[in-house]
């Protein structure tokens, strides 16, 4: 399929101070979007001026959330080279995420090659200090005009990008994290693994609270038992206990991290011990209180690597370490956004150049 490109004639003022933009608030002048139809498949995929979507208030997505996404990034070096970093992961993971979602697979070349023309169009709003990137968020929503819960016949996807920067005010600084105990976010057979909407939904409450506590976000427990630990809305979670870098093996429920599985490659590329197992928040906790637990740090593509200063579960408030970034948490940023930028050699073949 072709994808036609249909350039703006008036371009956005662009930001003038990369310093101060912030995460997902300002959107580019164009957007990829093409439709599915039962029958006829994806079809009219194209590149137009970023636009509203006219939906019907009858719109399936609207009532019953039959929805995915996806957040990756696109970076660009001081002399003007565009990279972005494993967004063929996304491509299937999205199409992971359909098949929970009974919505329809969009073929992973096509989509990246739509990923990387939306991006080459858009190269001039790619922020190139450190910190900052041309976010993607590719969506796919179910469209059909009626009411009955069953899968959808018509859908559209489209994909939007916006230049940002940290994801949490306090950019590389630790953030103080709340162990939930009063609500879950998935339990396994539900929809935790997909990346769909209404596993944020449901997480906004339990984020509302927190912050009006002082925490940035909070770390789920497990839905059924409510003892072992999952992930935070928006990061797979990695503790450094007695030197190996431990962090919850992919039970169904935790989203699979893409920036999760290349900390894993990386970190046992430099020679750390890395297990992905069970982690019960008494182990935690234990390991935390007895000094053990040198580091934890939270892992995503818009949060890259944010680690945690302080844990606190119940009444007990313990900072980790000594409430700074952790060594191996800072060799990891360090590595991991060299790779991406370019600056750090990609042995793993992970950084694809867009033209
Ligand atoms: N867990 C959740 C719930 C997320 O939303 C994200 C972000 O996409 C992650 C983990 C981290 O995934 P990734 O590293 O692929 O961005
Ligand atoms: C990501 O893309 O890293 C995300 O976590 C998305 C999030 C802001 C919901």
């Amino acid at each position: 399929m072709d994808i036609k490109i249909t350039r703006a004639t008036e371009l956005k003022p662009k930001f003038t101070d990369e310093a101060s933009l912030g995460f997902g608030r300002i959107f580019t002048d164009h957007m990829f979007i093409m439709e599915y139809t039962e029958g006829k498949g994806w079809h009219d995929a194209r590149i137009e001026p970023y636009h509203r979507l006219a939906l019907d208030p009858s719109s399936t997505v609207l009532h019953y959330a039959q929805e995915i996404f996806e957040g990756l990034k696109a970076y660009k070096s001081e002399d003007g080279k565009i990279t972005m970093f494993r967004a063929i992961e996304n491509c299937r993971r999205l199409n992971n995420s359909a098949e929970r979602m009974c919505m329809p697979k969009i073929d992973e070349e096509f989509n990246l090659k739509a990923m990387e023309t939306l991006v080459s169009v858009e190269r001039d709003w790619i922020p190139t200090s450190a910190g900052t990137s041309l976010y993607l968020r590719p969506t796919m929503i179910a469209n059909d005009e009626a009411l009955g819960v069953h899968a959808a016949k018509n859908y559209i996807y489209y994909i939007i990008t916006s230049p940002s920067g940290a994801y949490y005010k306090e950019g590389l600084a630790p953030v103080k994290i709340k162990i939930e105990e009063k609500y879950i976010r998935a339990v396994r057979g539900g929809t935790g693994e997909a990346k769909t909407g209404g596993n944020y939904a449901c997480s906004i409450r339990a984020g509302e609270e927190a912050a009006k506590q002082g925490y940035a976000q909070v770390l789920w427990l497990d839905g059924e038992e409510r003892k072992y630990i999952e992930e935070v809305g928006a990061m797979n979670m990695m503790f450094v206990i007695d030197g190996t870098i431990v962090t919850p093996d992919l039970d169904g429920s935790i989203l699979p991290g893409i920036t999760r599985k290349s900390v894993i490659e990386l970190a046992r590329s430099l020679g750390y011990k890395v297990e992905e197992r069970r982690v019960s928040v008494e182990e935690l906790m234990t390991a935390a209180r007895s000094g053990r637990l040198s580091e934890a740090f939270g892992t995503g593509t818009a949060a890259v690597i944010s680690p945690v200063g302080l844990l606190a579960y119940k009444d007990e408030k313990i900072p980790i370490g000594d409430g700074g970034i952790g060594k191996i948490s800072q060799q990891l940023y360090d590595t991991l956004t060299g790779i991406q930028r370019g600056t750090v050699e990609d042995k793993f073949g992970w950084v694809t150049e867009v033209k």
